[in-house]
């Protein structure tokens, strides 16, 4: 009899990693995978998007929390998970990268004495003021397979004592989205359709609670973007939360009527990675997006005292800014005419396989 397996997904960076696997576990008639949807981000354009997009057809089971603090959204979220569980039992539940429902779900499921597999394990920013490290130092210690994307995960889970047999290094799962759909985004029209006034542009995503939440801080980043502007244009999807607080601070019309300021609604798969491909930098607090970049050899600055994926520092395109040095980053960005993608182990597009192979093993040992 197949193993009935859940993949959960819960926020927008969960989506392009969800949707390889849950791909190659239906092809396996070993597998019968249902999906999860916790309902974390509820927006068409954070979520609904990216299912249509990639093919990932509608949730088997749509928890539909919705926002709220962290305590209360984690709580609904490990509430409701349970629920479903106790309903239809699965050999085992696969939670992706750090986000609230990641830790909530990890946490329903062990308690069951359901197995817990980690996809995304081992990142560590080393910087527990962000909700999200406390969310991967749970979920690993709760997890009974850790699927790690780089060496400096597999480390990072040995020095916190996790036995070495339950890591296996599969590699970026992001990065099967982005072989599989690169035709696609190549073709996409949506650079070429921008009314642009400069010849290049940089692409900017914001949205971490240190970067938006704070109004000085958020206000010396628009008055460095809005300089950055003078010489390309911005390519700005905006996040909810970033809008939120922009809208607070007085200043949506500011960069609303710049005309080379693209404020966007945040934008589909297709779209985003056909400005990020043809971007000259990208300017971002994301965490997915710096691997992206260095996977196509954009130069990416990061504005974040620290990452969780130093492997795009030591070996990618990326590089750590604070509003104080985003200008010297950029000069630096813009003198270098050289591009090159580096070829990382195991960022290869075949991750899905991996895992699944990694999975029938664990459950079939
Ligand atoms: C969450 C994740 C973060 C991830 C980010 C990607 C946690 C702790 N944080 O942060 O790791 O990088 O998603 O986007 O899990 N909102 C909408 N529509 C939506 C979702 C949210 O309008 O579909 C609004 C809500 O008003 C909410 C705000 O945006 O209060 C922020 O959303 P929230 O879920 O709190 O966190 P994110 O910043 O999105």
């Amino acid at each position: 009899m197949a193993h009935l397996v859940h993949v959960v997904v819960g926020a927008r960076p969960n989506q392009m990693k969800a949707a390889p696997l849950l791909r190659a576990l239906r092809q396996n008639p070993k597998f019968e995978a249902e999906l999860i949807d916790t309902g974390q981000h509820y927006d068409h354009e954070m979520a609904g998007i990216f299912m249509q997009q990639f093919g990932m057809g509608r949730p088997d089971h749509a928890l539909e929390v919705g926002s709220g603090s962290h305590g209360a959204q984690t709580a609904k979220i490990l509430e409701r998970y349970e629920a479903l569980l106790l309903e239809r039992r699965p050999a085992a539940t696969i939670v992706i990268g750090d986000i609230n429902s990641t830790v909530a779900c990890a946490l329903a499921a062990s308690k069951l004495g359901i197995p817990v597999v980690h996809l995304e394990a081992g990142l560590r920013s080393r910087d527990r003021g962000m909700p999200e490290e406390l969310n991967r130092i749970v979920t690993d210690h709760l997890a009974d397979l850790l699927w790690t994307p780089s060496p400096d995960g597999d480390e990072n889970l040995l020095a916190s004592g996790i036995e070495a047999s339950k890591i296996v290094r599969v590699g970026n799962i992001m990065i099967d989205t982005l072989v599989a759909m690169k035709p696609e985004v190549e073709q996409a029209a949506f650079c070429d359709q921008l009314n642009r006034h400069h010849s290049q542009h940089a692409v900017i995503t914001l949205h971490r609670p240190s970067n938006v939440d704070v109004e000085a801080t958020l206000s010396k980043l628009l008055d460095e973007l809005l300089s950055v502007a003078n010489t390309m244009d911005l390519v700005w999807p905006l996040h909810p939360r970033t809008k939120q607080r922009i809208v607070a601070l007085g200043r949506m019309d500011e960069l609303t009527n710049h005309p080379s300021v693209h404020l966007l609604a945040p934008l589909g798969y297709i779209d985003f990675m056909n400005a990020i491909m043809h971007a000259r930098c990208v300017i971002t607090d994301s965490g997915g997006i710096q691997e992206e970049t260095t996977w196509l050899g954009v130069p990416c600055i990061t504005l974040r005292p620290n990452t969780e994926r130093p492997i795009t520092i030591t070996e990618g395109t990326n590089v750590l800014a604070t509003p104080e040095t985003l200008d010297e980053e950029l000069n630096r960005v813009l003198l270098n005419e050289e591009r090159h993608a580096t070829s990382i182990e195991y960022w290869d597009g075949n991750t899905a396989e991996r895992c699944v192979a990694s999975l029938e093993a664990f459950l079939e040992e």
